[in-house]
């Protein structure tokens, strides 16, 4: 039996735990049709907190509702890339009725990066318009995901929004999903070009509770045959923190080291202790290089603290003003890696980072002593 555990960056998880609520009303909204609110969404939260994964969720359950998917990441040629994806599901509908098939179409992988020409970018909105007809005939629409907006091109991202923005005002069936690291998404709100993507329905990914993180080990263990204790399960769900990637990682390891005898307190310790690890180095590490030194020295001062720290703590760690280093905080803050944590405090978002800090501490300065 395979290790039924993902722990892979947007791969899809045995249970998408805890994202109900958002994904309840985006449904409604493919039932409710054209202008309903759950269609047009702006899905937030730091890395690994599962946004990918809920953006593939959406697309299946649009699928199953008889919706067009087509889905992509933002990078240079999302609207010629697109078109394609239009272009396959007018296919579809070109077919004999009794042949239609509706395929979820991964618009990323076709290889486009050039930009479109304004009299092709009509011909995107024409076809669209007429996707979006055919499909209303239907009861059903098409649903656009776009996801790693931090790094769509703004020229492409307007148009797009304007296109959606024409499709919704003619009544037509359309549903526009994006997602991305919180500073990106705060500042693409601030844009004026994207004005029209205020109005999306803001969706902060958290954590997931404890309860459910252990409901859906229980589950997934059980279904692959390893037995467990409820007092182990009790100590994988706390050992995750809630935080999606890291369900995933000690998930798997404990699974690894248990499919042959059942999870013992021995397989149980070990494999948190391989999921924490792991952590560091695929999803710490990774998260930490997107800073610059001064953010790094903040954080570093940071996680001395078990728990929240005081602004005016670390002021006086890293020998700066309040004012100084408030601006860190508040950069630091939009990117999603800490959050304020009731009066003049912060505290990490991403599990076991501060631990993480005081054991690299060394290499986080000097880069070059290896790791
Ligand atoms: N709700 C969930 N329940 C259980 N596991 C989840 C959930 N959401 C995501 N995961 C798992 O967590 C990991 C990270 O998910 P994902 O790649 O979707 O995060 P992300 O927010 O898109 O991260 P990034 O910002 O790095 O792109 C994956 O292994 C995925 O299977
Ligand atoms: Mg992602």
């Amino acid at each position: 039996m395979a290790n039924p555990f993902k722990p892979t960056a947007g791969a899809e998880p045995p249970h998408l735990i805890g994202r109900e609520d958002a994904l309840d009303l985006f449904e409604e909204g493919l039932e409710d049709g054209a202008g309903a609110p759950g269609l047009l969404s702006i899905i937030s939260g730091p890395r690994g907190i599962g946004k990918t994964a809920l953006l593939h969720r959406a697309e299946n359950v649009a699928l199953e509702h008889g919706w067009a998917p087509i889905s992509d990441t933002a990078t240079p040629g999302l609207l010629e890339r697109l078109k394609h994806g239009v272009e396959i599901h007018l296919r579809e509908f070109g077919q004999a009725e009794s042949k239609w098939h509706i395929t979820a179409v991964q618009a990323a992988s076709f290889a486009v990066t050039r930009e479109m020409t304004p009299a092709a970018q009509v011909g995107l909105r024409g076809r669209m318009t007429e996707l979006t007809t055919i499909l209303r005939k239907h009861g059903t629409g098409l649903l656009i995901t776009v996801d790693e907006i931090h790094s769509v091109d703004r020229a492409e991202l307007v148009q797009l929004s304007a296109t959606v923005q024409h499709l919704i005002r003619e009544g037509l069936p359309i549903a526009f999903v994006v997602a991305g690291i919180p500073h990106a998404v705060s500042s693409l709100l601030n844009d004026k070009v994207a004005t029209f993507l205020r109005r999306a329905d803001p969706i902060v990914l958290d954590s997931v509770a404890l309860d459910a993180v252990r409901d859906s080990l229980r589950q997934t263990f059980k279904d692959s045959n390893v037995s467990i204790s409820e007092e182990h399960l009790a100590t994988a769900a706390e050992a995750t923190g809630g935080y999606p990637f890291l369900v995933q990682l000690v998930g798997y390891h404990v699974w690894r080291l248990s499919k042959v005898s059942g999870v013992t307190d021995q397989t149980l310790t070990r494999g948190i202790e391989a999921a924490r690890k792991r952590l560091g180095s695929m999803v710490l590490d990774t998260a930490l290089a997107d800073f610059s030194d001064v953010d790094r020295t903040f954080l570093v001062k940071m996680a001395v603290d078990d728990g929240p720290s005081r602004m005016s703590s670390i002021a006086e760690r890293m020998g700066e003003s309040i004012k100084y280093v408030g601006v860190y905080r508040h950069r630091l803050i939009d990117t999603g890696i800490i959050r304020p944590a009731g009066r003049g405090q912060v505290e990490f978002t991403l599990p076991h980072l501060a631990e993480h800090l005081r054991n690299h501490a060394v290499q986080l300065h000097n880069p070059g002593l290896g790791s």
